[in-house]
Protein backbone atom coordinates (compact mmCIF):
# COMPACT_ATOMS: atom_id res chain seq x y z
CA UNK A 1 0.00 0.00 0.00
CA UNK A 2 2.69 2.33 0.51
CA UNK A 3 3.22 4.85 -2.12
CA UNK A 4 6.51 6.38 -2.47
CA UNK A 5 5.34 9.35 -4.95
CA UNK A 6 3.77 10.81 -2.89
CA UNK A 7 4.16 14.75 -2.05
CA UNK A 8 4.82 14.27 1.59
CA UNK A 9 1.92 14.97 2.57
CA UNK A 10 -0.61 14.76 4.97
CA UNK A 11 -2.65 14.79 7.67
CA UNK A 12 -4.66 14.99 10.41
CA UNK A 13 -6.94 17.27 12.00
CA UNK A 14 -6.63 16.62 15.54
CA UNK A 15 -9.36 18.91 17.08
CA UNK A 16 -7.42 19.08 20.36
CA UNK A 17 -4.80 20.55 18.84
CA UNK A 18 -7.02 23.44 17.60
CA UNK A 19 -6.14 26.46 19.45
CA UNK A 20 -9.22 28.65 19.26
CA UNK A 21 -11.67 25.77 18.91
CA UNK A 22 -15.13 27.26 17.71
CA UNK A 23 -18.20 27.83 19.96
CA UNK A 24 -20.24 24.33 19.21
CA UNK A 25 -23.69 26.59 19.96
CA UNK A 26 -22.81 28.64 16.92
CA UNK A 27 -21.65 25.83 14.61
CA UNK A 28 -24.69 24.45 14.97
CA UNK A 29 -26.59 26.72 12.89
CA UNK A 30 -28.06 26.44 9.51
CA UNK A 31 -25.18 28.60 7.72
CA UNK A 32 -26.61 30.42 4.62
CA UNK A 33 -23.88 31.34 2.39
CA UNK A 34 -23.76 35.05 1.26
CA UNK A 35 -24.83 36.45 -2.30
CA UNK A 36 -27.73 33.76 -2.61
CA UNK A 37 -25.27 30.82 -2.31
CA UNK A 38 -25.14 27.51 -0.53
CA UNK A 39 -25.38 26.30 3.11
CA UNK A 40 -21.96 24.89 4.40
CA UNK A 41 -24.16 22.55 6.21
CA UNK A 42 -27.99 22.27 7.02
CA UNK A 43 -28.96 22.62 10.38
CA UNK A 44 -28.04 20.12 12.83
CA UNK A 45 -24.80 19.92 10.96
CA UNK A 46 -22.82 17.88 8.39
CA UNK A 47 -24.94 14.83 7.13
CA UNK A 48 -23.96 11.61 5.14
CA UNK A 49 -26.80 12.65 2.48
CA UNK A 50 -24.69 15.79 1.65
CA UNK A 51 -22.33 13.47 0.50
CA UNK A 52 -21.81 12.75 -3.74
CA UNK A 53 -18.76 12.26 -5.48
CA UNK A 54 -18.47 14.14 -8.57
CA UNK A 55 -14.77 14.76 -10.54
CA UNK A 56 -12.67 13.70 -8.38
CA UNK A 57 -12.31 9.62 -7.82
CA UNK A 58 -12.19 10.24 -4.33
CA UNK A 59 -14.70 7.43 -2.74
CA UNK A 60 -11.93 6.77 0.10
CA UNK A 61 -12.30 10.10 1.36
CA UNK A 62 -15.56 10.36 1.16
CA UNK A 63 -16.44 7.15 2.29
CA UNK A 64 -14.52 8.28 5.67
CA UNK A 65 -16.32 11.26 5.95
CA UNK A 66 -19.65 9.29 5.56
CA UNK A 67 -18.72 7.28 8.11
CA UNK A 68 -18.07 9.92 10.07
CA UNK A 69 -21.11 11.98 9.59
CA UNK A 70 -23.30 8.85 10.70
CA UNK A 71 -21.57 8.35 13.78
CA UNK A 72 -21.16 10.50 16.73
CA UNK A 73 -18.30 12.07 14.34
CA UNK A 74 -20.71 14.58 12.60
CA UNK A 75 -19.98 17.38 15.26
CA UNK A 76 -16.23 16.61 14.88
CA UNK A 77 -16.87 17.10 11.69
CA UNK A 78 -18.18 20.82 12.35
CA UNK A 79 -15.81 21.77 15.06
CA UNK A 80 -12.22 21.45 12.46
CA UNK A 81 -14.24 24.71 10.42
CA UNK A 82 -13.47 28.05 12.00
CA UNK A 83 -15.69 30.64 10.74
CA UNK A 84 -15.99 33.74 9.53
CA UNK A 85 -17.89 35.03 12.91
CA UNK A 86 -19.41 37.91 10.74
CA UNK A 87 -22.83 36.80 11.26
CA UNK A 88 -23.49 33.10 11.63
CA UNK A 89 -26.50 33.37 8.94
CA UNK A 90 -24.34 34.83 6.44
CA UNK A 91 -21.03 33.25 5.61
CA UNK A 92 -19.24 32.14 2.54
CA UNK A 93 -15.94 31.57 4.05
CA UNK A 94 -14.44 28.91 6.53
CA UNK A 95 -10.66 27.99 7.80
CA UNK A 96 -10.06 24.50 8.20
CA UNK A 97 -7.46 23.52 10.06
CA UNK A 98 -5.36 19.74 8.68
CA UNK A 99 -2.45 18.38 10.12
CA UNK A 100 -0.31 17.30 7.84
CA UNK A 101 1.03 13.95 8.82
CA UNK A 102 4.64 14.29 8.17
CA UNK A 103 4.96 18.18 10.10
CA UNK A 104 3.17 15.89 12.72
CA UNK A 105 5.07 12.40 12.81
CA UNK A 106 8.03 15.39 12.92
CA UNK A 107 7.03 17.06 15.80
CA UNK A 108 6.20 14.13 17.73
CA UNK A 109 10.17 12.95 17.61
CA UNK A 110 11.56 16.57 18.33
CA UNK A 111 8.60 17.25 20.97
CA UNK A 112 7.72 20.44 19.24
CA UNK A 113 4.26 21.63 19.29
CA UNK A 114 2.76 21.15 15.87
CA UNK A 115 -0.48 22.63 15.55
CA UNK A 116 -1.40 21.88 12.47
CA UNK A 117 -1.86 24.04 8.83
CA UNK A 118 -5.26 26.50 8.53
CA UNK A 119 -6.65 26.41 5.04
CA UNK A 120 -9.58 29.58 4.40
CA UNK A 121 -11.95 28.22 1.91
CA UNK A 122 -14.87 30.33 -0.03
CA UNK A 123 -17.83 29.73 -1.44
CA UNK A 124 -16.61 30.79 -4.66
CA UNK A 125 -13.37 28.41 -4.54
CA UNK A 126 -15.69 25.74 -5.19
CA UNK A 127 -16.25 24.60 -8.68
CA UNK A 128 -18.79 21.93 -10.44
CA UNK A 129 -15.70 19.18 -9.98
CA UNK A 130 -16.34 19.14 -6.24
CA UNK A 131 -18.51 16.69 -4.20
CA UNK A 132 -21.42 17.46 -2.46
CA UNK A 133 -25.68 17.55 -2.35
CA UNK A 134 -27.98 18.81 -0.99
CA UNK A 135 -26.70 22.29 -1.79
CA UNK A 136 -24.42 21.73 1.07
CA UNK A 137 -20.66 22.56 0.63
CA UNK A 138 -18.73 21.15 3.57
CA UNK A 139 -17.51 18.36 2.04
CA UNK A 140 -16.31 20.28 -1.34
CA UNK A 141 -14.71 22.42 1.66
CA UNK A 142 -12.80 19.48 3.30
CA UNK A 143 -11.77 18.41 0.01
CA UNK A 144 -10.38 22.05 -0.84
CA UNK A 145 -8.53 22.52 2.27
CA UNK A 146 -7.05 18.35 2.29
CA UNK A 147 -5.51 18.90 -1.38
CA UNK A 148 -3.86 22.97 -0.51
CA UNK A 149 -2.70 21.83 2.64
CA UNK A 150 -1.53 17.99 1.03
CA UNK A 151 0.05 19.96 -2.12
CA UNK A 152 -1.92 18.20 -4.86
CA UNK A 153 -4.17 19.59 -6.85
CA UNK A 154 -6.60 16.42 -7.04
CA UNK A 155 -7.46 14.20 -4.21
CA UNK A 156 -6.82 10.90 -5.72
CA UNK A 157 -5.79 8.70 -3.09
CA UNK A 158 -2.40 7.92 -4.33
CA UNK A 159 -1.56 11.68 -3.64
CA UNK A 160 -2.02 11.03 0.12
CA UNK A 161 0.27 9.62 2.35
CA UNK A 162 0.42 5.47 2.41
CA UNK A 163 -2.24 5.81 -0.18
CA UNK A 164 -5.50 7.43 1.11
CA UNK A 165 -8.05 5.91 2.23
CA UNK A 166 -10.41 6.10 4.63
CA UNK A 167 -8.34 6.18 7.83
CA UNK A 168 -6.96 9.30 6.58
CA UNK A 169 -9.59 11.13 6.21
CA UNK A 170 -10.75 9.82 10.22
CA UNK A 171 -6.83 10.88 11.13
CA UNK A 172 -7.55 14.46 9.57
CA UNK A 173 -10.43 15.39 11.67
CA UNK A 174 -10.00 13.22 14.28
CA UNK A 175 -6.39 12.53 15.04
CA UNK A 176 -7.04 8.71 14.53
CA UNK A 177 -4.42 6.42 13.75
CA UNK A 178 -5.58 3.00 12.22
CA UNK A 179 -5.29 0.16 9.81
CA UNK A 180 -6.73 -1.55 7.34
CA UNK A 181 -7.13 -5.07 7.76
CA UNK A 182 -7.51 -7.39 4.11
CA UNK A 183 -10.13 -10.13 4.62
CA UNK A 184 -8.37 -13.11 5.27
CA UNK A 185 -11.02 -16.03 4.18
CA UNK A 186 -8.97 -18.67 5.85
CA UNK A 187 -10.33 -20.61 8.81
CA UNK A 188 -13.85 -20.81 9.99
CA UNK A 189 -14.02 -17.34 11.85
CA UNK A 190 -14.05 -14.88 9.16
CA UNK A 191 -17.89 -14.37 8.58
CA UNK A 192 -18.90 -14.07 12.41
CA UNK A 193 -15.78 -11.50 12.53
CA UNK A 194 -16.38 -9.50 9.75
CA UNK A 195 -20.36 -9.24 10.76
CA UNK A 196 -18.98 -7.71 14.04
CA UNK A 197 -17.25 -5.17 12.92
CA UNK A 198 -19.84 -4.42 10.50
CA UNK A 199 -22.16 -4.02 13.55
CA UNK A 200 -20.21 -2.23 15.64
CA UNK A 201 -21.43 0.85 12.81
CA UNK A 202 -22.58 3.69 13.61
CA UNK A 203 -21.40 3.59 17.22
CA UNK A 204 -18.11 3.18 15.64
CA UNK A 205 -16.46 4.15 12.22
CA UNK A 206 -16.90 1.58 9.85
CA UNK A 207 -15.76 1.68 5.82
CA UNK A 208 -15.42 -1.24 3.65
CA UNK A 209 -13.62 -1.85 0.30
CA UNK A 210 -15.25 -4.07 -2.54
CA UNK A 211 -12.86 -6.87 -4.10
CA UNK A 212 -11.44 -6.30 -7.53
CA UNK A 213 -14.43 -8.16 -9.37
CA UNK A 214 -17.82 -8.74 -7.80
CA UNK A 215 -19.66 -11.46 -8.34
CA UNK A 216 -22.54 -11.24 -10.83
CA UNK A 217 -24.96 -10.55 -8.50
CA UNK A 218 -23.29 -7.68 -6.84
CA UNK A 219 -21.62 -6.40 -9.73
CA UNK A 220 -24.41 -4.40 -10.45
CA UNK A 221 -24.57 -3.29 -7.09
CA UNK A 222 -21.42 -2.35 -6.47
CA UNK A 223 -18.14 -1.37 -8.30
CA UNK A 224 -15.07 -2.87 -7.44
CA UNK A 225 -12.37 -1.29 -5.70
CA UNK A 226 -14.30 1.12 -4.36
CA UNK A 227 -14.26 2.13 -0.64
CA UNK A 228 -18.33 2.10 1.33
CA UNK A 229 -19.24 3.60 4.75
CA UNK A 230 -21.38 0.83 6.59
CA UNK A 231 -24.07 2.88 8.06
CA UNK A 232 -26.15 0.20 9.96
CA UNK A 233 -26.85 -3.30 9.86
CA UNK A 234 -30.23 -5.22 10.18
CA UNK A 235 -31.38 -8.55 11.42
CA UNK A 236 -29.09 -11.04 13.21
CA UNK A 237 -26.58 -13.26 11.55
CA UNK A 238 -24.32 -14.47 14.04
CA UNK A 239 -24.47 -14.25 18.01
CA UNK A 240 -21.53 -13.26 20.31
CA UNK A 241 -19.85 -16.43 20.32
CA UNK A 242 -19.57 -16.72 16.32
CA UNK A 243 -22.51 -19.37 15.72
CA UNK A 244 -24.53 -18.32 12.68
CA UNK A 245 -28.59 -17.54 13.82
CA UNK A 246 -31.52 -19.32 12.25
CA UNK A 247 -31.80 -21.81 11.27
CA UNK A 248 -31.62 -20.47 7.29
CA UNK A 249 -28.28 -19.21 7.70
CA UNK A 250 -29.42 -15.29 9.57
CA UNK A 251 -31.13 -12.73 8.28
CA UNK A 252 -28.63 -9.66 8.59
CA UNK A 253 -28.75 -7.03 5.64
CA UNK A 254 -26.42 -4.38 5.74
CA UNK A 255 -26.80 -0.71 4.85
CA UNK A 256 -23.75 0.44 3.02
CA UNK A 257 -23.16 4.43 1.87
CA UNK A 258 -22.46 4.38 -2.21
CA UNK A 259 -20.78 7.93 -2.19
CA UNK A 260 -20.60 7.33 -5.68
CA UNK A 261 -24.47 7.60 -6.50
CA UNK A 262 -24.98 9.47 -3.16
CA UNK A 263 -26.86 7.18 -1.65
CA UNK A 264 -27.63 4.07 -0.02
CA UNK A 265 -27.37 0.42 -0.48
CA UNK A 266 -29.06 -2.34 1.40
CA UNK A 267 -28.08 -6.18 0.99
CA UNK A 268 -27.58 -9.25 2.71
CA UNK A 269 -24.80 -10.10 4.31
CA UNK A 270 -24.51 -13.65 3.05
CA UNK A 271 -24.30 -11.69 -0.30
CA UNK A 272 -21.77 -8.88 0.55
CA UNK A 273 -19.56 -11.02 2.92
CA UNK A 274 -17.54 -12.38 -0.28
CA UNK A 275 -17.38 -9.06 -1.78
CA UNK A 276 -15.38 -7.34 1.14
CA UNK A 277 -11.86 -7.14 0.13
CA UNK A 278 -10.95 -4.93 2.95
CA UNK A 279 -12.14 -3.41 6.12
CA UNK A 280 -11.43 -0.36 8.65
CA UNK A 281 -12.25 0.56 11.73
CA UNK A 282 -10.69 2.35 14.30
CA UNK A 283 -9.63 -1.13 16.22
CA UNK A 284 -10.15 -4.32 14.55
CA UNK A 285 -11.39 -6.53 17.50
CA UNK A 286 -11.62 -4.56 20.74
CA UNK A 287 -13.74 -2.15 18.87
CA UNK A 288 -14.83 0.78 21.08
CA UNK A 289 -18.75 1.31 21.78
CA UNK A 290 -17.31 4.89 20.57
CA UNK A 291 -15.09 6.52 18.60
CA UNK A 292 -11.49 6.78 20.24
CA UNK A 293 -10.90 10.41 21.42
CA UNK A 294 -8.16 12.17 19.53
CA UNK A 295 -4.63 12.26 20.77
CA UNK A 296 -4.00 15.06 23.57
CA UNK A 297 -1.90 18.03 21.99
C1 LIG B 1 -29.60 5.36 4.93
O1 LIG B 1 -29.29 4.48 6.00
C2 LIG B 1 -29.26 5.10 7.27
C3 LIG B 1 -28.77 4.08 8.27
O2 LIG B 1 -29.47 2.88 8.19
C4 LIG B 1 -30.61 5.69 7.61
O3 LIG B 1 -30.55 6.35 8.84
C5 LIG B 1 -31.01 6.65 6.51
O4 LIG B 1 -32.31 7.12 6.76
C6 LIG B 1 -30.96 5.98 5.15
N1 LIG B 1 -31.20 6.97 4.15
C7 LIG B 1 -32.03 6.75 3.15
C8 LIG B 1 -32.17 7.87 2.19
O5 LIG B 1 -32.62 5.70 3.02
Amino acid sequence: MFNPIVFGIFTLIARSCVATPIDPASANQHLQARDGGKPLWSEGGPKVEDIKQDGFKDDWFLAGLASLANAQGSSKIQDIFKLDQRGIDNIDKASITLFNIDKWDKAEKTGEEYKGDSQDVKYADITSKYSGANDNWWVAALEYAAMKIGGSDDIKSVSFKNDGGPITAWSMITGIKSKEYKIDRTGDSWKSELWRVLKSAPESYVCIKSVSHPNEKMRSIITGVTWYAVLSVQGSQYDDHGQIVGENGGDGQVTLFDARAGSNITVSFVDLQDQVGWQVTPEKLDYPASPPQPPKA
